[in-house]
């Protein structure tokens, strides 16, 4: 027997992300967003539910673009940084002591010291209420050497991708129970 917990902003598992995007002078700045998700393979996009009151709001409806760095777990602390204070009044990059990339694909900052990055030019946006969701088709993504599964894609045990449990910890990822679109073969009857 289940019991109701009332409506609410919750689900799992919840990614983190670094949003980067340049404020008004140019000055690159990053936020963590966990409200976010791919959503689209052909353009591959990318969304994210964004405040009307972040800087990084405004930064990327003026830019049409922004960039989303996957942190690993060890970077849990730089992470929460910067998504407990904002550019405007911080300089996250200097303070955190990550690093900016400029994308030569888009008008946005990444993140030097993430393993895999993604670069999106500003694709859709979508009021929602207190979030506007971005949708940013991926230009490219970029990853360091050495990540890749001999499976193809990326080794998500090398990625080592922090994860948020809604309103709670950041998480690391668990075992491989089994291998998608293959696992549920099994109950396939002819
Ligand atoms: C784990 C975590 C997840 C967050 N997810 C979101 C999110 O999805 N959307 C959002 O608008 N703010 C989110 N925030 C809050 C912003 O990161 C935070 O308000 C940040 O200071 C905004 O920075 P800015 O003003 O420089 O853009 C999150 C914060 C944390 C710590």
């Amino acid at each position: 027997m289940k019991k109701s917990l009332g409506a609410k902003s919750l689900a799992y598992p919840l990614p983190v992300y670094l949003i980067g995007s340049y404020d008004q002078n140019g000055r690159p700045n990053i936020m963590a967003a966990a409200w976010a998700g791919i959503v689209c393979s052909e353009p591959p996009s990318l969304a994210v539910g964004i405040r009307l009151a972040r800087l990084t709001h405004e930064s990327i409806v003026r830019n049409q673009a922004f960039t989303v760095s996957f942190p690993n777990s060890s970077q849990a602390t730089a992470v929460d940084f910067v998504g407990i204070v904002s550019g405007r009044t911080h300089d996250k990059f200097a303070e955190s002591g990550l690093t900016a990339v400029a994308s030569s694909l888009v008008k946005a900052p990444y993140v030097a010291e993430c393993p895999v990055v993604a670069e999106c030019r500003l694709f859709k946006s979508l009021e929602l209420g207190s979030h506007t969701l971005f949708v940013g088709e991926i230009l490219d993504i970029k990853a360091d050497e050495g990540l890749e599964s001999p499976e193809g894609g990326l080794d998500i045990a090398k990625v080592d991708p922090l994860v948020y449990n809604s309103g709670g910890h950041y998480h690391k990822v668990g075992a491989s129970v089994g291998k998608g679109f293959s696992l549920g073969k099994a109950l396939i009857q002819k």
